[in-house]
């Protein structure tokens, strides 16, 4: 079975991300390059992840027209990604471009279309945040808002946070891929994530995939802390 563990490699260079990203991959089913990692070091550092059999979550979190979203998603496909993100607020006619450019792309390669996984409210936001903004102010129904627009968009999942695992979980499709960060085993601090909970809960409450990033790369052993932590996911008990 794989992995449900992506590793964020919040790293500031190349060689930290693939030393880590080769250390730790027994125990991880895919690596999220983020943004500072992707204008650091570019596409090739996905080239070069993906030459050690890795999967690649490019989270990029797209947000623009819909015609430059299709593109920016086809360039990802190309560059043989397995999941990447988009912001759902880019409105269901982008989440559709998205999605079908993935599928399409994919298709006249002969790869497997990847998870485009769509962004609802931003953890960062609260209701303040949200009312500068002008519509709905209450960040859950947002939340739900926004997640059933994507469902329904043809997106095939969404990144949340541990807290929203069981709201999504109630409202939409069963097939639909939820993908956590905020994961916290105890064993660390708590860092600047308020909303955490453990990886068994985070699984047993119906996460798909955890996305895992300071409990791992500055562990002061990260092989262990990654092996604990997919022992954990394996075998709660
Ligand atoms: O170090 P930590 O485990 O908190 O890393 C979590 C990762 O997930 C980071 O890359 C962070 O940017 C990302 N993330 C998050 N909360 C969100 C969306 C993404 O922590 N709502």
């Amino acid at each position: 079975m794989r992995s449900p563990i992506i590793v964020a490699l919040d790293l500031p260079t190349a060689a930290a991300a693939l030393d880590l990203a080769r250390r730790v991959a027994p125990y991880v089913g895919a690596f999220k390059v983020g943004k500072e990692l992707f204008v650091s070091e570019g596409p090739d550092l996905v080239r070069q992840l993906r030459k050690t059999g890795a999967s690649v979550f490019l989270d990029l979190k797209f947000h623009d027209i819909p015609n430059t979203v299709a593109k920016a998603v086809a360039a990802a496909v190309r560059l043989d990604v397995q999941m990447l993100t988009v912001h759902c607020s880019g409105g269901s006619a982008m989440m559709k471009a998205a999605e079908t450019a993935a599928q399409e792309t994919a298709a006249s390669l002969g790869r497997t279309a990847p998870l485009v996984l769509g962004v609802t409210v931003l953890t960062s936001m609260d209701t303040a945040a949200l009312t500068e903004l002008g519509g709905e102010t209450d960040i859950t129904r947002q939340v739900e808002r926004l997640a059933r627009l994507a469902a329904s968009s043809g997106l095939r999942g969404l990144v949340c946070s541990p807290l929203e695992i069981t709201l999504l979980r109630s409202v939409l499709p069963p097939s639909i891929q939820l993908v956590t960060p905020g994961i916290r085993t105890g064993a660390e601090k708590s860092d600047d994530q308020k909303r955490t909970l453990g990886p068994a809960e985070a699984m047993a409450a119906g996460a798909s995939w955890l996305v895992v990033g300071r409990p791992i790369y500055a562990a002061t052993d990260p092989v262990e802390a990654a092996r604990k932590i997919h022992a954990f996911v394996q075998d709660p008990h």
